[in-house]
């Protein structure tokens, strides 16, 4: 392992307004959004839709990385250009979800346990060989009723030190992706208490296998309320829970925090980074960033709508959501 290089990169990674596009969505879940849209569930068509992504002009500008599902990292372009080249040339760095999904987590109704360690060194290093520089892991916690169980939230975070340990192993940054679900009722302040746990948690697992901080990314939720909870707070007081939670749980040596969407619109997730960032950029120890997959894609997968002759159109709003970001970072996003 070379430390100074995974720091290189997870600065690359956070270190300007540019931010990260998730795009690797497994071939269940891309389908499932293909499928609600009527677009044809075939390898063809993944493979168009992410060409039509990475080839958005202006793309660079606004992304430092890109996270890959293992079907795409081997794809390539029409005209036979790798889409790893095609990234790599744009001076976007490559990585991949390495993780194998989140399955139902043995005698905890409700819950679920992220798999994918057995073997991963061995992928880690063919997707080394093949040029991705950072991986993605995501573990997923629910809120409900008695759940989640400290088990969870302990076999969760275990799972994600390890994965984190073995990439920086083989020289890929760590993306730690612990996703607290918008799914129910609860309150903001149950999110709050529940982000809090979980990541002291998965802070105290990193430490104690030696996962080195400075070069890891983490790429948490916002603190909100459930999405059918009656009271739903505005932007501001959501931007002050999330920077106090993260303020109490994540050390001042992470470079980079980058939120996943998790569910939220473009328009609240864009407004909620742009608060954060305008109220507290200046005196913050890491930088507030994005890794947002749905709020930055959705728009354009609907324009694109598996036809050829949308893909310019769709391009224009995937670059849309994308500098909307951009400007979320510095404080500056103005609908
Ligand atoms: P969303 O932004 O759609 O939540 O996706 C982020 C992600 O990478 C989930 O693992």
């Amino acid at each position: 392992m070379n430390k100074q290089e995974l720091i290189n990169t997870s600065k690359k990674l956070v270190g300007d307004n540019r931010g990260l596009l998730a795009m690797d969505e497994s071939n269940p879940t891309c389908n499932k959004r293909f499928a609600a849209l009527g677009i044809p569930q075939t390898i063809d068509y993944r493979r168009s839709y992410r060409e039509m992504i990475i080839t958005t002009p202006g793309l660079g500008e606004c992304i430092t990385g890109v996270i890959l599902y293992d079907e795409t990292l081997r794809q390539s372009k029409k005209d036979g250009t790798p889409f790893i080249k095609a990234i790599t040339d744009l001076g976007i760095i490559p990585g991949v979800k390495v993780d194998a999904g989140a399955k139902d987590m043995a005698g905890h109704r409700g819950e679920k346990i992220t798999e994918g360690l057995d073997g991963l060194r061995d992928r880690l290093r063919e997707y080394f060989q093949m040029g991705a520089r950072f991986a993605k892991w995501r573990a997923v916690i629910a809120i409900g009723d008695g759940i989640p169980s400290r088990a969870c939230i302990d076999a969760n975070s275990h799972a994600l030190a390890r994965y984190a340990a073995l990439c920086q192993e083989e020289g890929f940054v760590p993306i730690v992706e612990p996703e607290v679900l918008m799914d129910g009722d609860h309150s903001l302040g149950k999110c709050f208490e529940v982000t809090e746990e979980v990541l002291v948690t998965v802070f105290s697992q990193l430490y104690r296998q030696d996962v080195i901080f400075e070069g890891l990314i983490l790429k948490p939720n916002m603190v909100l309320p459930g999405k059918t909870c009656p009271e739903q707070e505005s932007v501001n007081t959501i931007a002050d829970a999330t920077v106090e939670c993260l303020l109490r749980a994540v050390p001042a040596a992470v470079p980079g925090i980058a939120f996943l969407s998790g569910g939220q619109s473009g328009e609240l997730a864009s407004a909620r980074l742009n608060a954060m960032n305008v109220r507290f950029k200046s005196r913050l120890p890491w930088a507030l960033s994005f890794s947002f997959a749905r709020a930055i894609q959705q728009p354009a997968m609907e324009i694109w709508h598996g036809e050829e002759a949308n893909v310019a159109e769709a391009q224009q709003k995937l670059y849309y959501w994308a500098s909307c970001n951009v400007a979320a970072r510095k404080g500056e996003l103005a609908f």
